[in-house]
């Protein structure tokens, strides 16, 4: 990637307690720098962000990806640009970084975290004629901050449902790597683990990028939590043996009514759990519920390029001239749902009274 420098020395990491292999985002002299999950688990390497264009690209590329931690990049993203067009000198900077801003709401569409940091920071902007980089800088070192206490809170939720000696299937990856840490399904998933509430967890392999098997494994294993893969077509069948008890997914964002888009092939699990008599749960942030957004069909779903699905890892993997449709994400009812966690605590069979009462509280 020649458009981004990439460092390989050990950044300073800002939280001393999240695993530094997977710690998606840091801040350190005043750049970002991102932990690339594109190579992950091969190798652990960084980009360094010193401009909003390059925070784009990384979103759209995937180099930061997951709703929250692309939220906060984007967040960091806005800082970046307020120093260049501050230092500009141009008397209508102001107008620049409307621009850019605009550009880093268009990187993806779906997970509305990205747009919810991006208005934030807008709101943050200061009046008046000095720099605006130290206020914004801190306003997203605060949204970063506030994401990792959420999902420890969060975390702790969600797994006081859980009941002892379950198995737990999880899905794409909503972790520390999605995340400012600790993650929110697999924040909950943490949080079983230390409680000795889970015996067991699975991860699918979450084609086509493979954020399961690439993403959701290796942190999982990096925490000393067993987890074992499974292929997304084994869901049912594992389901049927009666070794899952919950499934366990984040969200990329939840309608006002409590319809949940997340990573393709959750509609496909939420509605074999409810086959099986598995309970559901949807771990996420307020950040992640638009309530401007009426039901899940106003959700703007994600098409990627054909290649993601023809070729793995820059290799062809379907017949050469076959059409591929890549949606990638899909909306679960909230009908399907059987417990929300928040940072603000859990809502069981999620629905819009319930949502608005979380806000309220
Ligand atoms: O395409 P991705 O990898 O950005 O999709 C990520 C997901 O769908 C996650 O499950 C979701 O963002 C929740 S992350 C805490």
């Amino acid at each position: 990637m020649s458009e981004y420098g990439i460092t390989r020395s050990g950044p300073a990491f800002m939280h001393d307690d999240v695993n530094p292999a997977v710690n998606p985002i840091l801040w350190q002299d005043d750049t970002l720098v991102l932990l690339d999950q594109r190579r992950l688990p091969d190798e652990v390497t960084h980009v360094v962000c010193r401009t909003a264009a390059e925070v784009e690209a990384a979103i759209r590329d995937m180099v930061v990806r997951g709703a929250p931690a692309i939220g906060i990049a984007a967040a960091y993203g806005v800082a970046l640009a307020a120093r260049s067009w501050h230092a500009s000198g141009t008397p209508d900077w102001r107008d620049g970084l409307a621009g850019d801003i605009a550009r880093l709401r268009a990187a993806r569409p779906t997970a509305v975290n990205l747009m919810w940091a991006l208005d934030r920071m807008s709101a943050a902007i200061p009046e008046g004629p000095g720099d605006p980089f130290p206020v914004l800088a801190a306003h997203a070192r605060g949204l970063h901050e506030a994401d990792l206490a959420g999902n420890r809170r969060m975390g702790d939720f969600g797994a006081a449902l859980i009941a002892p000696g379950a198995g737990v299937l999880t899905h794409c990856n909503a972790g520390a790597l999605a995340t400012a840490g600790y993650g929110t399904a697999l924040g909950v998933i943490r949080s079983g683990w230390r409680r000795g509430v889970i015996d067991a967890v699975f991860a699918t392999e979450t084609r086509p990028w493979l954020q399961g098997a690439r993403l959701t494994a290796f942190e999982l294993l990096a925490d000393g939590i067993d987890v074992t893969l499974i292929a997304d077509g084994a869901a049912a069948h594992l389901m049927a043996s009666g070794r899952v008890q919950w499934v366990v997914t984040g969200a990329d964002r939840i309608a006002a009514n409590g319809d949940t888009a997340n990573k393709i092939g959750t509609y496909a699990l939420a509605t074999l759990a409810r086959a099986h008599g598995i309970r559901f749960m949807v771990a996420a942030p307020l950040s992640t519920i638009d309530r401007a957004t009426a039901s899940g069909a106003d959700i703007p779903i994600e098409h990627r390029t054909a290649d993601e699905l023809t070729h793995l890892g820059g290799r062809a993997v379907a017949a050469p001239g076959v059409h591929a449709l890549n949606p990638v994400f899909d909306v679960t009812p909230a009908h399907l749902i059987d417990a929300l966690a928040t940072e603000k605590g859990v809502v069981e069979r999620p629905d819009a009274a319930a949502i608005a009462a979380l806000f309220e509280s």
